[in-house]
Order: structure tokens, then C-alpha cells, then sequence
């Protein structure tokens, strides 16, 4: 079985079976100007990236990694307008109106996908399909007519169907969403890069971006060069420019998916999800001639606040085989969502910036969509026309009746200080195995202390240099993760995901 993960982010890409090799570029090694300078390579970045370039903008484009080897590298891009959050919170928090150009918004987003893998002749085995939101029986915490009744204030097409198209799971009553659908991310995103490229698009990977000084003219900081840019995005997920005001918004989760084998026809082609909070979703991606590989996600926790990969990868698999004809697991992996307090992504100008900075963030786990939608909104706000959505996913909102969730998750992280006042989870470093990792009290200070598997242990300081929690060992992703605001660093402490953007100190003597 393999584990694929971000942290060991490559540019061949062989999750779902498929092996995509995104363009390769070259690390920036000189200054440069241009119209609009775009930090992130993922779906957000590289979307908005196009769309610019197309429009005869001067684009450039930096990613530290190669492109592609954030969050979109383990996105199991299901393509949805059926909001994650719940149109009935929807609702509640946003009333009938915006929940309508939410669900528009995706979409939307699933229209430009579909049109642009046309018209870019990219075979990236998009398919339209159904979606049926299945009740979890016992653990139901959703009241499906609710939700019915909720999809059709939403102005969303929604059915209820007496049982999902499965053999051999009997879903009961469900809620059927027509067109939705799927598609390869990787063979988009290389159709996607080649476009952009053949616009006059710049690239530069392995380029890591340290520091933006917004101004008239921006500048952008990689190293000892720097990009001089009318304006920027900053498309890296957990935006590394904005140190506050955001991440007080948005929650990081951490969730978890397997891809199995299926003998090829035996589960109707389809989008599922449950019910459950955390829920489970599922889809299907064709393998080879005689099996499809069914990709099961969900057992989401709080980023940093758990360290059970291995038991939240085997429930998966067991929930799986329960009620589809699941086979060989090949891949197990995972990844991190950003939850904003009201379901909707943050896209346009940086609060705290001037006005030529934009910003994409809190994906609510629909980070594709999000990311296309950021695409479009965000091209037109940098080419001064108008967008309907411009309000809807303004950074700078605050919806007021989404206050439960903000509070909640704030406390969540108030609570997390107080690891600065517990002793180390071992005496010593003695105590930590090969392959393994630990916090360690010394003195007033914690040590964040791992062993490789030949036993060479490496000793960081635990402080998370965002704003100063104590990081949690992942013993999955051999990662270390801030439970706070989401920041994610390398067994050797070399920071892999913001709002972090330099690496865990060494230990001081
Ligand atoms: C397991 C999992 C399943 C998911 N499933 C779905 C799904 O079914 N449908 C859906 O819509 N969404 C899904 N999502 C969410 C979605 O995949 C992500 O939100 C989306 O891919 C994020 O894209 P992005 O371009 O915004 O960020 P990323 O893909 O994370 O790209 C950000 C880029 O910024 C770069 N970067 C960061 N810091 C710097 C720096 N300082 N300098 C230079 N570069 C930097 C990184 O290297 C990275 O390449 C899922 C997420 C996970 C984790
Ligand atoms: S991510 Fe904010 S303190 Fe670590």
C-alpha cells in the first residue's frame, strides 16, 4: 500500500493511478517586473494565473515546491454545488439570497472546468454525475427533508430518491443532486499550466517566497530577488501574509481518504456523502480494465489535536467494506482543509493590505470550486470589472450569525496555550523511537525531538513561529503540526504550510 503525502509532495503524481507529470520550471534567480505576481501553484493560483495571462496580463507565478504540491496535491476533487456546511446553515447564516449565489458560484466553477478542459482539448476524464446525500441511519444528525426542503430555497436542483444506485448498500431514502461531477486534477492542471505558459505565463518552483511589501508597486520577496508587480495574489492556501485577522476566521482540519480497488462497473458511477459531522464522501476514478478505484475521505479532526492516522485510515476502510465490493487498498492519505466560520471561502482583498493584494483562503473543503471560483473572481477585481460575488467572499466580512462557530473555534484555540504549562509527552529523548516523534520539557521551554528511521534524532524548538503555540507530532505525515492556525513543518522543521512562512527554530543552548 502506499502513502501518498503532501509532505512528500512529487511532481509525478500517482495517486487514482494515473501518472501526470505537471511542466517542470526553474527556480527564480533574477529580479523581475510584471502586471500581477501569483504566489501558490495550486488550483487557486494557477486558475486565476490563466485567466490573466489570457486576458494579456503580465503573470508571474512563484511556488516553493514543484506546481501542484499543496492541498491540491491530495484533493480528491469531487465538484459539487451542494455547499459542505449544509444549506440549512447556509441559510442561517446567510439568508436565502447570498445561499442562492453561493450554490451559483460552484456552479459556475464546475461550468468553467467543463468549458475549459474543452475548449484546451485537456482530456482530464471529466464527468458529469450524480450526487446523493445518504442518511448515516443511527448517527443521523441531518433531518433530510430539511435539507430538501433547504436545496430548494437554495435554488439548487435536488430529488429525493427511496435508495441510492448501490448493489450492495442499502442507503434508504436519499437526496439526489443532479449534475455534479468529477475529474482528474492533475491532467487539468497540466492543461491548465501549458495554456497559461503559451500566454506569456511565467513560472518559477522552488521558489519561496519570504516576504510582500504591499505598496503602489508590490514587491515580492524570494530570497536575495525580488518581483516588482502592480498587484498580488496570494494563493497558498493559509495565506502567509496575513497574520492575524484571518486565521481568527478559519479553522485548520485534518482529513483523511483511502483508495480501493472495485471490480470495474460494480459501484454505479456517482458522487456519495453522509450525513455524519465529520462525513463520509466518496467516488470513484477509473483505474485500469477490470477494476475503478473507489476514494472513501472523511475522519476529520482538528489539525494538530490528534495523532491516530493509522486507526482513521483502518475505520475508513471498514466503514468502506461494509457496503461497497472493496478489494486491494492501494493508497492511503491525507491533507488539511481550512473551515471558515460560514462555509464560504475568503477571495479578494487582503484586509490588512492596500488594495492591489488579494488573497484565497478557508476552502471549507471545497477547494477546487473555491479555487475556480477564486479564478474568476479575483481576475475580474484585478481587471476593474464587476463580479456578483465580489461581497459574498470579501476577506474583510463578518456574518454575524455564524458568531457560534467563531467562538467555539477561538476558545478552541485559547485552550491550546496551555501546553506551554504541561510537562514534555516524554522525559527524555531516550524514550523516542526510531520513526517517531515527541515533545520534550526543558527547563521553560518545550523541544520538539524526532528520530529517523535510523535512529538520528533531530531537536527544533516546539514554538511555532506563527504566533507561538507548541507543534504536535503527525506520526502519519511524520510532520509537525501547530494545532492553532494550521502551520505544518517537516520532521526538520522546514515549514510546509502557512500562515507559518519560515521554519521551526533550532534549539537555543
Ligand atoms: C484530503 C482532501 C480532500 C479534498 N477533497 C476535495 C474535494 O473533493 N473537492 C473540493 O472542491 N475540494 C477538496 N479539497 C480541498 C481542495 O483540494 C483544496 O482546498 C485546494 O486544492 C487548495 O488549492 P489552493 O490552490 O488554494 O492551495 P494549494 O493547492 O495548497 O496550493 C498552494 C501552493 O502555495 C505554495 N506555497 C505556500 N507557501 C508558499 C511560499 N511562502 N512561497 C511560495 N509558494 C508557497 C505551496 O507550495 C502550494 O503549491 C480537499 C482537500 C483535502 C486535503
Ligand atoms: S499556526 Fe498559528 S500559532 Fe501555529
Amino acid at each position: 500500500m502506499e502513502r501518498v503525502s503532501p509532505i512528500a509532495a512529487a511532481e509525478s503524481e500517482s495517486i487514482w493511478g494515473a501518472t501526470v507529470e505537471l511542466p517542470k520550471s526553474r527556480r527564480l534567480t533574477t529580479d523581475l517586473e510584471c502586471d500581477v505576481c501569483i504566489i501558490g501553484g495550486g488550483i487557486s493560483g494557477l486558475t486565476t494565473g490563466y485567466l490573466l495571462a489570457k486576458a494579456g496580463k503580465r503573470v508571474v507565478l512563484l511556488d516553493d515546491g514543484p506546481l501542484a504540491s499543496g492541498m491540491t496535491h491530495v484533493t480528491t476533487a469531487h465538484l459539487s454545488n451542494v455547499i459542505d456546511d449544509r444549506f440549512i446553515n447556509m441559510l442561517r447564516w446567510h439568508g436565502e439570497e447570498k445561499t442562492r449565489l453561493a450554490a451559483q458560484s460552484h456552479a459556475a466553477a464546475i461550468d468553467f472546468i467543463e468549458q475549459t478542459s474543452q475548449e484546451l482539448h485537456i482530456e482530464c476524464d471529466f464527468q458529469r454525475l450524480d450526487g446523493y446525500l445518504i442518511s448515516a441511519g443511527e448517527d443521523e444528525e441531518v433531518d433530510l427533508d430539511e435539507e430538501f426542503a433547504a436545496s430548494k430555497r437554495a435554488g439548487v436542483s435536488v430529488e429525493t430518491a427511496s435508495k441510492a444506485p448501490l448493489a450492495e448498500f442499502d442507503t434508504g431514502r436519499c437526496l439526489r443532486f443532479p449534475q455534479q461531477a468529477r475529474f482528474h486534477p492533475f491532467k487539468y492542471l497540466d492543461g491548465l499550466v501549458k495554456a497559461f505558459k503559451r500566454s506569456g505565463g511565467k513560472v518559477f518552483t522552488n521558489s519561496h517566497v519570504d516576504k510582500i511589501v504591499s505598496g503602489e508597486t508590490a514587491k515580492v520577496h524570494v530570497g536575495e530577488h525580488a518581483v516588482l508587480a502592480a498587484s498580488v495574489v496570494v494563493a497558498t492556501n493559509s495565506p502567509i501574509n496575513d497574520m492575524f485577522a484571518l486565521h481568527t476566521k478559519q479553522a485548520p482540519y485534518m482529513t483523511y481518504v483511502v483508495g480501493a480497488r472495485v471490480p470495474r462497473g460494480s459501484v454505479e458511477d456517482a458522487l456519495y456523502w453522509d450525513t455524519l459531522d465529520a462525513y463520509h464522501y466518496v467516488r470513484l476514478q477509473p483505474l485500469d480494465e477490470t477494476s475503478d478505484l473507489l476514494i472513501i475521505g472523511g475522519e476529520d479532526h482538528k489539525s494538530g489535536q490528534a495523532d491516530d492516522a493509522d486507526e482513521r485510515h483502518q475505520r475508513l476502510i471498514d466503514w468502506a467494506r461494509e457496503r461497497f465490493p472493496v478489494g486491494e487498498v492501494e493508497f492511503t492519505w491525507g491533507g488539511q482543509c481550512m473551515e471558515t466560520m460560514d462555509g464560504l471561502a475568503f477571495i479578494g482583498r487582503n484586509p490588512l493590505d492596500q488594495d492591489n493584494v488579494y488573497v484565497v483562503t478557508g476552502d471549507s473543503g471545497m477547494g477546487i470550486t473555491h479555487g475556480t471560483i477564486a479564478g474568476m473572481l479575483v481576475t475580474d477585481m484585478i481587471l476593474g470589472r464587476e463580479n456578483p460575488w465580489e461581497q459574498l467572499y470579501d476577506p474583510s466580512r463578518k456574518t454575524v450569525a455564524a458568531a457560534g462557530p467563531f467562538v467555539k473555534e477561538n476558545i478552541n484555540v485559547a485552550g491550546q496555550y496551555l501546553d506551554w504549562l504541561t510537562p514534555g509527552e516524554v522525559k527524555s529523548v531516550d524514550e523516542i523511537e526510531p520513526g517517531a516523534g515527541a515533545i520534550v520539557r526543558r527547563g521553560m521551554t518545550k523541544i520538539a525531538a524526532c528520530r529517523d528511521d535510523d535512529g538520528k534524532l533531530t531537536e527544533l524548538s516546539a514554538v511555532c513561529p506563527h504566533l507561538g503555540c507548541v507543534v504536535h507530532w503527525n506520526n502519519a505525515e511524520r510532520s509537525w503540526d501547530c494545532p492553532c492556525h494550521g502551520s505544518r513543518f517537516h520532521a526538520d522543521g522546514e515549514v510546509v504550510n502557512g500562515p507559518a512562512n519560515v521554519n521551526l527554530a533550532p534549539v537555543e543552548e
